[in-house]
């Protein structure tokens, strides 16, 4: 009997671990064209399943994604990648063309098969192109695994999907940016929230003489704005991405303050503000509490860094019951001056680890610093780090390391600094630049710290925003500073005590920020300015690592290039 009752119990636990166990979650996809009408005007846009925004991905920590994607663009190739999910052995998972895999042809299906394994706010997106500025993106949201539980309380959840949005089409804006002279994009029309904002008119039109109320008839009903509905006297916590091509946004709410809690799916040690600043690429966790008057409090998205053109984005919160049809009797909230830097470095200071978080090495292995530069290349205006731009190879880099093809890409060595007397308060003297698919190799678990120099433009008395994003890996920021970095002086400034983890991070004009990460993940990642112009323009580089520890590249993710000839070789991989 004992004997029985012990083998039941055993069975038992073992069942009960299998109901624990992560999940697989399984979508099946189909990216193509579709008219749509995000800000009330209608356009063709990249789609997934005929909508915009692309499906909210939701799963806990430890489960397995797996989306079977199929190419319903016609006459172009395709591929996502998961924003903030490091791939921990599934670098061809990434989803970058001609980094961790071909562009998915037309008509063709490719399975991305991957583990979450960290909760947090992340989003997906196209990386191939432009299409990230097409519409090709949307949320991917991790919760806790089963038994565990977030470090704060929270009584429900509201979704703030960013981005900005233009009504000219991503060729026209391609062709532009390649063009000698260059035709830049301009500002965006709009800024879309949940994938809706409003052109030319204003949902606020009733304290602004002048612009008029929007049209969300039927045929617009694309355009009309989630409202964030609310109980009185709770918590929620909002999460909020931007995936914006261009512009640095700055969100506040009517009468509500925000604590921050979250960054890049990292936890923060909490903050209160009044605003926050959110550039391209990166996510935030933000708990509001319902406990002013039940009313409708204008929540207001406005353009930070450039001059603003474009209107800000505008929902509600709106308090249960009051209808939500009432407009809020006090106007939207102030944003900070767009060119106020002295705000926005107070915020990015003022994020930082949450008591218990991994701490960074103390020392790095090897210390890359990258300025940042606009250039000119026979006439065309270029971006560059180390007077490199990013030209990507026709074969995927995780391919040609792995089978070692060494004439895949240029194998010159990428440099570490740059020279000693450039001015980067000053336009460069010698604009040219030179084009290349060189990579940074990292020795496999060394630390690495990246000093990022930003500098001048080819215009006078200019300097810009670039939000910088690192795929595989998280890094931690050590410190932000003016001028040009000097290894003496600041290195003593960097906060080693509770530097937040993330895997975007900004600098700002004139200004240097520095990163340390270890190179502990197998595989080739993209590290880009998250501008999509200035990444189609060269903004970037490509660091590999643990080259030797790739596992089995699934040939579907290889097709192209010198790996294609590779595969058709029967004794070859
Ligand atoms: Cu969200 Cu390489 O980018
Ligand atoms: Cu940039």
């Amino acid at each position: 009997m004992a004997l029985r009752s012990l083998i039941l119990l055993c069975c038992f636990s073992v069942l009960i671990q299998f109901a624990l166990a992560s999940k697989v979650r399984h979508f099946h996809w189909e990216v193509g064209y579709v008219y749509w009408s995000p800000d009330c005007v209608e356009n063709v846009m990249i789609g997934i399943n005929g909508q915009f925004p692309g499906p909210t991905i939701r799963a806990k920590a430890g489960d397995i994604i797996s989306v079977n994607l199929t190419n319903k663009l016609h006459t172009e190739g395709v591929v996502i990648h998961w924003h903030g999910i490091r791939q921990f052995g599934t670098p061809w998972a990434d989803g970058t063309a001609s980094i961790s895999q071909c562009a998915i042809n037309p008509e063709e299906s490719f399975v991305y098969r991957f583990e979450v394994d960290k909760p947090g706010t992340y989003f997906y997106h196209g990386h191939y192109g432009m299409q990230r500025s097409a519409g090709l993106y949307g949320d991917l949201i991790v919760e806790v695994a089963d038994g565990h539980k977030e470090p704060f309380h929270y009584d429900g959840e509201l979704n703030m999907l960013l981005s900005d949005w233009w009504h000219q089409n991503i060729q026209d804006q391609t062709v532009g940016l390649s063009s000698n002279p260059m035709r830049w994009i301009g500002e965006p029309q709009s800024i879309l929230i949940e994938g809706r904002g409003q052109y030319n008119c204003s949902l606020a039109a009733h304290f602004s003489n002048g612009s008029k109320f929007c049209d969300f008839s039927s045929t617009h009903h694309q355009c009309i704005p989630i409202i964030l509905s609310v109980f009185p006297n709770k918590t929620y916590r909002l999460r909020i991405t931007s995936t914006t091509a261009l512009s640095a946004l700055n969100l506040a709410i009517g009468n509500h303050k925000m604590v921050v809690v979250e960054a890049d799916g990292n936890y923060l040690e909490p903050v209160a503000v009044d605003d926050l600043d959110i550039y391209s690429g990166e996510s935030y966790s933000v708990l509001i509490t319902t406990d002013q008057n039940p009313a409708n409090y204008w929540v207001s998205v406005s353009v930070r860094g450039r001059l603003p053109k474009t209107p800000p984005g505008l929902t509600l919160l709106n308090y249960h019951p009051i209808s939500p049809s009432k407009i809020p009797t006090i106007p939207p909230p102030i944003s900070p001056l767009w060119n106020d830097y002295a705000h926005s470095k107070a915020f990015s200071n003022k994020i930082l680890a949450r008591q218990g978080s991994p701490k960074p090495p103390m020392n790095p292995d090897r210390q890359i610093i990258l300025l940042n530069t606009q250039n000119k290349i026979d006439g065309y205006t270029k971006w560059s780090v180390n007077n490199i731009s990013l030209a990507l190879p026709p074969t995927p880099y995780l391919g040609s390391l792995k089978y070692r093809l060494t004439s895949a890409f240029d194998n010159k060595m990428r440099p570490d600094n740059f020279p000693e007397d450039y001015d980067v308060m000053k336009p460069p003297v010698n604009p040219n630049s030179t084009v290349s698919s060189s990579i940074y190799m990292l020795r496999f678990k060394s630390t690495v710290d990246v000093i990022l120099q930003n500098a001048n433009t080819l215009t006078e008395n200019a300097s810009e925003i670039h939000p910088w994003h690192l795929h595989g890996h998280d890094f931690w920021v050590l410190g932000y500073g003016e001028g040009r970095y000097n290894e003496k002086r600041d290195v003593n400034k960097f906060n080693l005590k509770n530097p937040p983890l993330r895997n975007t991070v900004v600098i700002f004009p004139y200004g240097w920020t520095a990163i340390r990460f270890v190179a502990d993940n197998p595989g080739a990642w993209a590290f880009h300015c998250h501008i999509e112009p200035h990444l189609h323009m060269g903004m970037g580089a490509v660091m590999a690592e643990g080259i030797e520890y790739i596992g089995k590249v699934p040939k579907e993710a290889l097709g192209c290039g010198v790996t294609k000839k590779l595969l058709m070789n029967p004794h070859q991989p």
